[in-house]
């Protein structure tokens, strides 16, 4: 019998030989210019699309928190982890999101495993779109319903599978921008799906949050939805610069999450110090829309520019400050990826299994505190792509 040391260096070596390995590689702090190897690159591979994270004000609000409360909330949330913090977090994020309750979960996976799993069960449908976050993909698979796959967009699709379904509660689950495409759902046309087929809608609003709509509410926001999504997860971690899920619903829904989910029973909660950066990102969001307005911007003209220089871009008039330029093959994209922190750019090289075979890419994110400057250097470093 093979040693088990042996089969999983194996399978590294595998991953290696496909130009697939993966490896921690750090850089000095976040922000819109890191350090890493002793060289200064320029950040487009963040989700820190408000440029919050290394935020002076959210930084003061935790110091203070840390003061007034400490760095841990001790407990988790049914036994004494949940404090008034917590509740004047949720009660102002249910208002953000324009529903009646909120729950803070410690991170976006654990509200997305949280949610899908108190809603559906054994017996139960999940009907998903292809393209959805690794998070709710194992949170569906995790709350044992049947799931199936609709792809991507393809709501007629869905609606063949919603009408065939015979299952007592029906799930759609989406995301809301999409982490690896930056297109967005059509959530007016999955209220309406929703309402004819008696399903419940599940929204993981991840990478709108803070950045889309008026308020930066999100996408059911921009689209006019606000309030009609049964279910949605928000996460602090992308445009609200620092961590936290935030599950918003009707009471109804937060109930059944406190006494069935297992992935927000049986953690600790999130210590108060998260309640008071995601409280000073909500003040940010609310005081400065120059913010979202200028990630727009910049998100529009990197697109147009990348389109006349020749890239595959998706989407030339997506919303979200996701831009990704589809390379194919995945020892193409890491060559393009190291070529551009030559030029003192960080970009993420994303490839199988995040995303399909030969559908590898480089995603680029924007950050509000970008300047003309940062964008013309990597247009500039990109060139056009190879004939
Ligand atoms: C669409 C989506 N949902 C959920 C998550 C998980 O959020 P978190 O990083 O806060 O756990 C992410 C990011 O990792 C995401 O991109």
């Amino acid at each position: 019998m093979t040693d088990w040391r042996d089969q999983l260096a194996k399978q590294l070596q595998q991953r290696q030989h496909d130009g697939l390995l993966r490896s921690l590689r750090d850089v000095d702090r976040p922000g819109r210019v890191v350090r890493r190897d002793g060289r200064d690159l320029i950040n487009f591979a963040s989700n820190d699309y408000l440029a919050l994270a290394g935020c002076e004000r959210l930084a003061a609000a935790v110091a203070e928190s840390a003061q007034r409360f400490g760095v841990g909330s001790g407990a988790s949330a049914l036994i004494a982890g949940h404090a008034a913090p917590h509740a004047e977090l949720e009660a102002r994020f249910a208002k953000f999101k324009h529903a009646a309750a909120a729950l803070l979960c410690p991170t976006g996976y654990t509200a997305n495993l949280a949610a899908v799993t108190a809603l559906v069960r054994p017996g139960d449908l999940v009907l998903m779109d292809k393209l959805n976050h690794a998070s709710l993909i194992d949170a569906a698979r995790l709350s044992g319903a049947t799931v199936r796959v609709f792809p991507h967009l393809g709501y007629a699709k869905l609606q063949r599978l919603l009408e065939a379904a015979t299952a007592p509660r029906k799930l759609i689950v989406t995301d809301a921008v999409f982490s690896m495409d930056g297109d967005c759902a059509d959530l007016p046309a999955l209220c309406e799906l929703r309402d004819r087929s008696g399903a419940m809608l599940l929204v993981d609003e991840a990478h709108a949050t803070g950045v889309l709509g008026a308020t930066g509410a999100g996408l059911a926001e921009h689209q006019a939805v606000a309030g009609h999504v049964d279910v949605t997860v928000s996460t602090a971690s992308k445009a609200l610069g620092s961590l936290g899920g935030l599950i918003t619903a009707e009471q109804l829904v937060i109930d059944t999450i406190v006494n069935h989910a297992r992935a927000y029973i049986y953690t600790t909660a999130a210590p108060p110090t998260q309640c008071a950066a995601i409280g000073a990102a909500l003040d940010v969001v609310r005081d400065e829309p120059q913010r979202r307005a200028r990630l727009a911007e910049l998100a529009q003209h990197l697109r147009a520019e990348l389109i006349a220089a020749g890239w595959q871009v998706p989407l030339a008039n997506a919303p979200t400050p996701i831009v990704p330029v589809i390379t194919g093959d995945a020892g193409r994209t890491v060559h393009l990826a190291d070529r551009l922190e030559q030029a003192g750019l960080l970009v993420a090289a994303v490839r199988p299994p995040t995303v399909a075979a030969n559908a590898s890419r480089l995603r680029l994110s924007l950050r509000s505190d970008h300047t003309d400057a940062d964008l013309t250097r990597l247009l500039d470093a990109l060139g056009k792509p190879a004939a």
